[in-house]
């Protein structure tokens, strides 16, 4: 009998944790590394957010709550949705959970069953295929390499088959930071309801869009595309948004059918996410977020000045990001695939990126350019050295 469970052993490691390790023993080691890994905003959660944690804290507010978050936050919620996104989600149709991931990994659980598939366009976020697997179904990849990284509803259908339970989709994308064309969002919402299976729809970078490009939610369609909006659960967080990584605060809308399973598996998971992380959220939601104009104008000069020093290399050929805060290079002209890429550039040139492998990229890496000009900078020198040396 084995030690691991097949179910714990199947999941892979990361293969971009091992870098993230290495380019920290570095700079544990005195060695001054760029690091272009961090899937975070540079900002510091703003204060009003701090208060009413801290108050929380000094009133007490340090115990269980309802495992599926409270009453006030889960109305902040719907409301939210409601203002920003178009929809109506009642009380019993909205769950907070420990953060954006989580949220995720409920909705997997308690949708997918063995031998079901889940349609996963790539370049995807590492942890859906791992979630995917984990509950017992099979990720149906989808290429948008050919199509700009943009996800076409052509490519959906072609897709679908009679095991077809959902389409995860996310827009703006982690990590090429595209968003799906309004076009092909409606041609998406009208297969799903032809065929029938869900959308899990993944918005937690939907305020960072640039060019006065618009985020649509895909339940919102739902005057236009009868069921749609049955048929989605949209997923957000205050973790990108809010620059709150830490708190661990996720929620999402959608069914009350599938929203109360969600919050069954919670209660015997985790139970409540914390009680001061729910207050910090609820200020967070019910507070002018004013602020978020200058962080997305800074992301917005930064990823202007990386995409197109990136096109200037001799080796790199970069789309041009629509939102989010990473670019996604094709690296490929320099002969190596994305692992060893990462590699040589961290040993050589002491920078850290992100390889694309996991992401089901092997010819791009990730950056992110959540972080000072000044790195920016510095680093992107130290990559056309580096190429140039090739
Ligand atoms: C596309 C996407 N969805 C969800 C998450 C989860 O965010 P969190 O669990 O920090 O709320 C991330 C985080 O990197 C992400 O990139």
């Amino acid at each position: 009998m084995s030690m691991i469970s097949k179910r714990a052993a199947g999941i892979a490691p990361s293969v971009t944790l091992a870098i993230t390790a290495k380019a920290k023993q570095m700079k544990a080691d005195g060695i001054d590394v760029i690091g272009f890994g961090a899937g975070e905003p540079d900002f510091d959660t703003p204060d009003h957010i701090k208060d009413a944690a801290i108050k929380a804290i000094k009133d007490g507010f340090t115990k269980y709550t309802p495992s599926g978050g409270i009453p006030e936050l889960k109305k902040a919620v719907c409301d939210k949705f409601k203002r920003e996104n178009h929809i109506d989600y009642k009380l019993n149709e909205v769950l907070i959970s420990c953060g954006g991931k989580h949220t995720l990994y409920n909705i997997m659980e308690v949708l997918l069953d063995h031998g079901q598939e889940a349609i996963l366009p790539a370049p995807f976020w590492v942890t859906y295929e791992e979630q995917i697997k984990m509950a017992g179904a099979k990720p149906v990849i989808i290429d948008t390499a050919k199509t700009g990284l943009k996800l076409t509803a052509a490519a959906v259908e072609k897709a679908v088959t009679s095991k077809t339970k959902l389409l995860i989709l996310t827009s703006p994308s982690n990590p090429t930071g595209m968003i799906i064309d309004e076009k092909e969002l409606r041609k998406v919402a009208e297969l799903a309801v032809k065929h029938n299976f869900y959308v899990i729809s993944d918005e937690v970078y939907e305020f960072l869009i640039y060019d006065g490009k618009k985020h649509i939610s895909i339940a919102s369609l739902d005057s236009e595309i009868k069921g749609i909006k049955d048929l989605t659960i949209t997923v957000n967080a205050v973790s990108k948004t809010y620059s709150m990584t830490g708190w661990r605060i996720g929620y999402c809308g959608g069914p009350a059918e599938i929203i109360k399973a969600m919050d069954n598996l919670q209660s015997h998971s985790t139970s409540n996410p914390c009680s001061i992380s729910q207050k910090a959220a609820l200020a967070a939601l019910t507070s002018p977020n004013d602020f978020l104009k200058d962080w997305k104008k800074a992301f917005d000069e930064r990823r202007k000045y990386m995409v197109e020093r990136l096109n200037k290399m001799k080796c790199i050929k970069c789309i041009m990001p629509e939102g989010a805060f990473y670019a996604f290079p094709d690296v490929s002209r320099t002969g190596m695939k994305s692992m060893e890429f990462t590699e040589r550039l961290l040993d050589e040139a002491k920078v850290a990126v992100v390889p694309g492998k996991d992401f089901g990229a092997d010819n791009n890496v990730r950056l992110s350019y959540a972080c000072s000009m000044e790195n920016i900078k510095k680093g992107l020198d130290r990559i056309e050295e580096f190429c140039n040396k090739l």
